[in-house]
């Protein structure tokens, strides 16, 4: 498929739009707005990931995402460019969608930002609105103005709330729409382009929108190292952390999402967001340590975790092999950036032990591993394996660390017979302790007995 640049109208309720960076938010962003009705080019300058949408193959596991960029390609509304520049001619609106991964001193890296400023700018039409759509710190809307230099281009900050592996139904049904610019036409134009949606849509300054991303992420993060402390608290007193959850659930202040106790919460934006906010607060003079305290508690997650898998294996896993099923850093998505499941393998490897590891998004030849030249570097080490029994072979302990739904429905007798020692450490809590119990394993889990 050959890039198509935009024909402008002024006047059409359907805009032309470019969005630069083909990853976990360019691609569904992009899909969805041409969906919308609006004709995208979608820009990605990694060559692998272009070729792979060019063919129709999708570069991410994301459910329902084959069918969203399929449906807006045929329509004639989404196609493809290696190039920004040439993606942003004759464009009305400019998703920015780039990595701003975490810096050296925790703040957030802002030179992918940058430099798709840097590059767009001499090229765009006189009155596009730029939208930061990136999570970027207070201050990143005026920074990308200044950069691109011009009094007739804008820039509003747009945050995006998607989750990885429901993107596609946060993207068509998202919760909210946020957009903040110091021109409040210029947001509320930005906004418009989501009024199909339904969604209520919140019209503030740039600062305000920027620090609703970060406080979001830094909620749920202090959120779940509540939960998982408090899991802590009950496998002392002998409470059921699932009942605990169950009973704050119910009420409406709280709700029952985000509740589950796990190995300690990752991903590519949780980590990251909550040290870039802890900078923001520092520099701003403010000792955020309440949110200092859910990143040092998410760390003794981590910890806890290792021991019950060490406790599992006699007091020490140095020597033992562990089987441990799940890399990415929940289910349903192939994302192992900042994954706690990888962290913890990585630790038991450090301690010693052989680690056998399967996760449905690492395919491997049965009976046989990755060859040594395709395996990624961030899962070096590990000995891979082609499904949850052959990671079990031998073990001397399981541990489950991506709640994969297709752990729940394994046939426990037979990993009894290939295994070393029936002992299982459920870091997501997704097995039935009884059941698993009545087989001959001994189990532990997070919270509970
Ligand atoms: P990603 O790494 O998956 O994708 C970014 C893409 O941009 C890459 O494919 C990269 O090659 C491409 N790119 C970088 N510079 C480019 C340029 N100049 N021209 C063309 N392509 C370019 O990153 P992501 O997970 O989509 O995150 C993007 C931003 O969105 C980050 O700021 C992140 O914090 C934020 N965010 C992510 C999520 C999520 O669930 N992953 C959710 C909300 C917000
Ligand atoms: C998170 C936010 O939920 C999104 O709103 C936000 O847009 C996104 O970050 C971002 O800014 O990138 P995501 O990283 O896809 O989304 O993953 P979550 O579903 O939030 O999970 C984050 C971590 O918390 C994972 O490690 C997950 O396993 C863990 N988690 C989540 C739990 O341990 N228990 C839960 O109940 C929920």
């Amino acid at each position: 498929m050959t890039a198509r640049t935009h024909a402008r109208d002024s006047r059409s309720t359907t805009h032309c739009i470019a969005v630069i960076g083909a990853g976990y938010v360019g691609l569904p962003t992009a899909a969805t707005l041409a969906h919308f009705g609006h004709r995208v080019v979608l820009a990605e300058r990694e060559e692998k990931r272009l070729a792979a949408l060019r063919s129709g193959r999708m570069p991410i596991v994301e459910a329902g995402l084959d069918d969203l960029v399929a449906g807006g390609v045929a329509a004639g509304n989404l196609s493809f460019s290696a190039s920004a520049i040439e993606a942003v001619v004759g464009a009305d609106f400019v998703f920015l969608c780039v990595p701003t991964p975490q810096g050296a001193d925790g703040s957030a890296d802002l030179s992918y930002v940058e430099a798709a400023a840097k590059e767009i700018g001499p090229h765009l039409e006189a009155g596009t609105i730029v939208v930061n759509k990136s999570t970027v710190p207070v201050g990143s809307a005026t920074m990308v103005e200044q950069v691109i230099g011009r009094p007739d281009i804008r820039v509003v900050s747009n945050p995006e709330f998607l989750r990885e592996g429901t993107a596609v139904v946060d993207s068509l049904h998202p919760d909210r729409i946020v957009v903040g610019a110091d021109d409040s036409q210029a947001a509320a134009r930005v906004g418009e382009l989501f009024s199909s949606t339904g969604a209520p849509l919140i019209v503030t300054d740039a600062t305000t929108s920027e620090t609703i991303k970060y406080s979001s992420n830094a909620f749920l993060a202090t959120k779940l190292s509540f939960v998982n402390a408090l899991a802590a608290v009950c496998e002392e007193v002998g409470a059921d952390v699932r009942d605990v959850m169950l009973g704050l659930g119910y009420d409406k202040r709280i709700g029952f999402d985000f509740l589950r106790p796990g190995p300690g919460w990752g991903g590519s934006c949780l980590p990251k967001d909550t040290r870039a906010l802890l900078h923001i607060a520092q520099e701003a003079g403010y000792d955020f340590s309440l949110l200092a305290g859910a990143i040092a508690s998410n760390e003794q997650q981590l910890a806890r975790v290792l021991s019950k898998v060490e406790v599992a294996c006699g007091g020490s896993v140095d020597g033992v092999t562990v089987g441990a099923w799940g890399l990415t850093f929940k289910a349903n998505t192939d994302d192992r950036r900042d994954s706690p499941s990888l962290q913890i393998t990585q630790r038991l490897l450090a301690l010693g032990a052989t680690v056998q590891a399967f996760d449905p998004t690492v395919p491997v030849a049965p009976g046989g591993e990755m060859g040594a030249e395709l395996v990624p570097e961030d899962l070096s080490g590990l000995s891979l394996r082609a499904d949850p029994y052959e990671a079990a072979s031998g073990a001397s302990a399981i541990v489950v660390l991506t709640e994969w739904d297709e752990f729940r429905w394994l046939d426990f007798r037979r990993l009894l017979g290939v295994m070393a020692q029936p002992s299982i450490v459920d870091a997501r809590n997704l097995l039935d302790p009884a059941a698993v119990r009545r087989l001959g394993f001994t189990y532990a889990g997070i919270g509970r007995q």
